[in-house]
């Protein structure tokens, strides 16, 4: 598929209200309204080689980002169950993406919500968050093993038992976390017609499971490529200290399809800060963390791949919550981001369980790991009421 001229649709001389009304942006009576049919913009050269590219799904064009789409599907889901009564609150354990999506589901069904982070959480996204009305706790020492994620989950824990009618989504495990990107994967049919390779960071493993599978039924040979974070559980690494957000995990959340994975990639921060800063300067479109590490993985297989090959990488959200760590030179300099031009090919690992990975790596081995005992399924029993 070829990318779009660049065009404008209609002569604006001629045309008529109707056509310029039909022809312009959405309107909408209500924020939730403006979730979805984000755009789909062709990422070439110079970030890709000549003749070769690859679909990037722009969810940073929600209000908030990717999480607008399952914050209010959980919140509706657990109405309509009537695990949330009317009015009651909203407790959750955030990085920051879905606390935008709870905070526009709070405003749409009217509860209030209150989200749990830890020091990483950038200081104009807590603070945009308040603005929303959210009422934002910081943990501030890390589980000895679950890290920072383990202590917000505790917290979440202590809050829910303070507040009886209380509910909490509990996105790594829900299954309305992956059910809610179905639209995503209608669109993206829709909008490419045939999809050869998905590109998807992994978290919670909600939009990837929930795009990928229903994509699957569409396309039976359809690649899956999964992309981690260095030092995340997720795909088996052992759990260390990760600067990277979004993406990655130090839990084992259920969400995760590991049967529906051809390969994964873990990606450390430095690469996924060339990524990001490179796709800032050639292509505009950008991200942070996770949209830095799927950028590098699609460019990748947009090069090793035939010409004809039509891959779609899912951008979760936009560059503006990461103008303090991703594009801050000396928040950079201070972590020895940069100057790290990737390799042109990953290492690559037979196994999970070969090496303890440092820099981008691929494995053509995905199954679910094995919890350490005492380490991992720290899952907050009774948390998704
Ligand atoms: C910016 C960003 N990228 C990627 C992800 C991973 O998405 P998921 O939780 O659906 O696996 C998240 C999750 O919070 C995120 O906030």
């Amino acid at each position: 598929m070829k990318p779009h001229p660049l065009s404008c649709a209609l002569d604006s001389a001629s045309a008529s209200p109707a056509q310029l009304l039909a022809a312009s942006a959405r309107s909408a009576a209500h924020p939730s309204a403006l979730v979805g049919d984000t755009p789909v913009l062709w990422v070439g050269e110079p970030f890709t080689p000549a003749g070769r590219g690859f679909w990037a799904k722009l969810e940073g064009h929600n209000p908030g980002g990717i999480k607008d789409r399952t914050a209010p599907y959980m919140v509706a889901a657990a109405r309509e169950r009537e695990a949330l009564p009317p009015g009651a609150r909203i407790v959750e354990s955030t990085s920051g993406t879905l606390g935008l999506g709870l905070a526009l589901a709070g405003i749409t069904y009217g509860h209030p919500v209150s989200l749990v982070t830890d020091p990483g959480m950038e200081a104009q996204v807590a603070g945009l968050l308040r603005a929303y009305g959210v009422d934002v706790h910081t943990v501030t020492t890390p589980h000895p093993e679950g890290g920072w994620q383990q202590a917000r989950r505790e917290r979440v824990a202590e809050l829910l038992a303070r507040h009886p009618d209380a509910w909490c989504p509990d996105q790594y495990h829900n299954p309305d976390n992956v059910a809610a990107y179905r639209p995503l994967a209608h669109e993206l049919v829709a909008q490419l017609g045939r999809i050869d390779t998905l590109v998807v960071s992994v978290g919670t493993g909600g939009h990837s499971a929930g795009t990928g599978r229903v994509l699957r039924a569409f396309f039976p040979t359809l690649r899956v490529v999964g992309v981690d974070t260095c030092a995340s559980t997720i795909f088996g690494q052992p759990a260390g200290t990760r600067l990277m957000r979004g993406l990655g995990s130090s839990i084992y959340p259920r969400n995760v399809a590991y049967d529906m994975f051809d390969e994964v990639h873990w990606v450390a921060a430095p690469e996924a800060v060339w990524a990001a800063r490179t796709l800032a300067r050639t292509r505009y479109a950008t991200g942070g963390w996770s949209v830095g590490a799927v950028a590098l993985v699609a460019r990748w297989i947009a090069r090793t791949s035939p010409a004809e090959q039509r891959i779609a990488a899912v951008f979760p959200d936009g560059p503006h919550r990461y103008v303090s760590t991703v594009f801050d030179d000396d928040y950079c300099r201070a972590h020895q981001l940069l100057g790290h031009e990737p390799p042109d090919d990953p290492d690559e690992i037979a196994d999970p369980a070969q090496a303890v990975v440092t820099r981008w790596t691929r494995c053509r081995t995905v199954t679910r790991p094995r919890p350490h005992p005492g380490k991992g399924d720290l899952s907050l029993a009774g948390a998704a009421r």
